[in-house]
């Protein structure tokens, strides 16, 4: 192992960082020291500092003097302009999901519903080769944060992939739940989109990864999406339906449902769904459909531990599965849920990378290719799902 002291600064102090806080506390492939955070929020960078005991910056630039490595957990429409900035200073970025978007024109009355998709995917497409040129000038690099990539059962459908040279025929994937809570999630200009955005982006990616892995694995160069057939819909906003109370209905201008065909360089394909209409916890499922097996990825939920609790009441301060709309009855109750998301296996894996020079799984390559076809599922369900040709860069 590398003996050198990784400095490390977390730019963002919201629900993001502190996972990021929590899984480095787990990173055993290289010796790391967080040196401080910063965050548009005086407060919350007040108290985030404190329950962490590391030093608080005011002033952004200040932080990247003193890193190696910068964390970005804020609003998606900020990662272009920090992922630039930090790169300009040579420093290696690791960014959360979704890796960049569009956001509107930022005026008042932009809408979500109404705003040309052509606009969206061009400025999309000049965001991610900003993004990308900065990587290109720079001795830092962009470590994109899908922990989907990292998850164990998604690393393990790697070593099978490579070590049976077999070919991914079809993906099947889905993240659903029952809706999110954050008011921001609902508003485009916030969020960059719906459930296409918010929750496809993770099967999404952990699709496209496997398809780069088998590619790189056989042939020295990745596998890239081709073309993309999207719908999508705003079920919860429907005049016609019959609110009970246990979806969330708070989206603006945003989709609730999306569902993607995408096909792939080399003729193969994947199904993906995302939505905000499932009942009964999150569903992350990726099922893999190969020329030699068939892998069934089961993150969440799975039945690694499955507890019956007759009084919901009995379980008020015991955690049992995200969004989960209820503790009573049957649970799976996940006993370490952030394991199974791959959260600590991708810091691991970054800064594995960044102390021993070891290849970046999820990389800069894969978040142009997830983001790119992202949009281009927006315009292709403007005009009811034609299939579109996807840009590679
Ligand atoms: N991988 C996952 O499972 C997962 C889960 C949740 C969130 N995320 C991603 O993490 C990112 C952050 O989401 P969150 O839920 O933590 O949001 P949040 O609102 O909880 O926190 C955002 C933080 O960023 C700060 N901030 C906002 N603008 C800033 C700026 N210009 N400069 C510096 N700080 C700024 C805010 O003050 C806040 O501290 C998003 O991209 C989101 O998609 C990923």
């Amino acid at each position: 192992m590398n003996n050198q002291i990784i400095k490390v600064g977390i730019i963002g102090t919201g629900f993001a960082a502190r996972f990021h806080m929590e899984a480095l506390k787990r990173v055993y492939s290289a010796k790391i020291n967080v040196e401080g955070a910063y965050s548009k929020n005086p407060e919350k960078l007040e108290s985030f500092s404190k329950e962490y005991q590391i030093k608080a910056f005011d002033d952004i630039d200040n932080l990247f003097n003193v890193c190696d490595v910068v964390h970005i957990c804020t609003p998606p429409v900020t990662h272009e302009p920090i992922v630039i900035a930090a790169l300009k200073k040579n420093k290696h970025v690791i960014v959360e999901k979704p890796f960049t978007g569009y956001f509107g024109d930022q005026s008042e009355n932009f809408s979500g519903d109404t705003f040309s998709r052509e606009v969206g995917l061009e400025k999309t497409l000049e965001s991610i080769k900003r993004m990308l040129d900065a990587e290109k000038n720079s001795k830092g690099l962009i470590m994109y944060a899908e922990n989907w990539v990292y998850a164990p059962a998604i690393q393990k459908e790697r070593e099978v992939i490579e070590k049976t040279d077999a070919q991914i025929l079809w993906i099947q994937g889905q993240q659903s739940h029952s809706g999110s809570h954050s008011k921001d999630y609902g508003i485009w200009k916030l969020s960059g989109g719906g459930s296409l955005m918010g929750k496809g982006v993770h099967p999404l990616t952990a699709a496209i990864y496997l398809k780069h892995v088998e590619g790189i694995s056989r042939d020295g160069k990745p596998i890239h999406p081709k073309t993309i057939s999207a719908r999508v819909h705003a079920i919860t906003r429907m005049d016609t339906y019959k609110n009970e109370g246990h979806l969330k209905d708070t989206y603006t201008d945003i989709e609730d449902y999306a569902s993607l065909h995408v096909v792939f360089e080399d003729g193969t394909i994947a199904d993906i769904i995302a939505s905000e209409l499932v009942h009964g916890g999150v569903k992350n499922h990726l099922e893999i459909h190969a020329n030699n097996h068939r892998t069934i990825c089961n993150i969440t939920p799975n039945n690694a531990m499955q507890t019956y609790n007759p009084v919901d009441e009995n379980f008020h301060d015991i955690y049992v599965v995200e969004k989960t709309g209820t503790k009573q009855g049957w649970s799976n109750i996940s006993p370490d849920e952030a394991w199974f998301n791959g959260y600590q296996h991708e810091m691991d894996a970054f800064y594995n990378s960044v102390a021993n020079n070891t290849p970046i799984q999820s990389n800069s390559s894969l978040a142009a290719d997830v983001m790119a076809t992202i949009y281009t599922g927006y315009l292709s369900a403007s005009k009811q799902g034609i299939e579109l040709p996807i840009t590679i860069f």
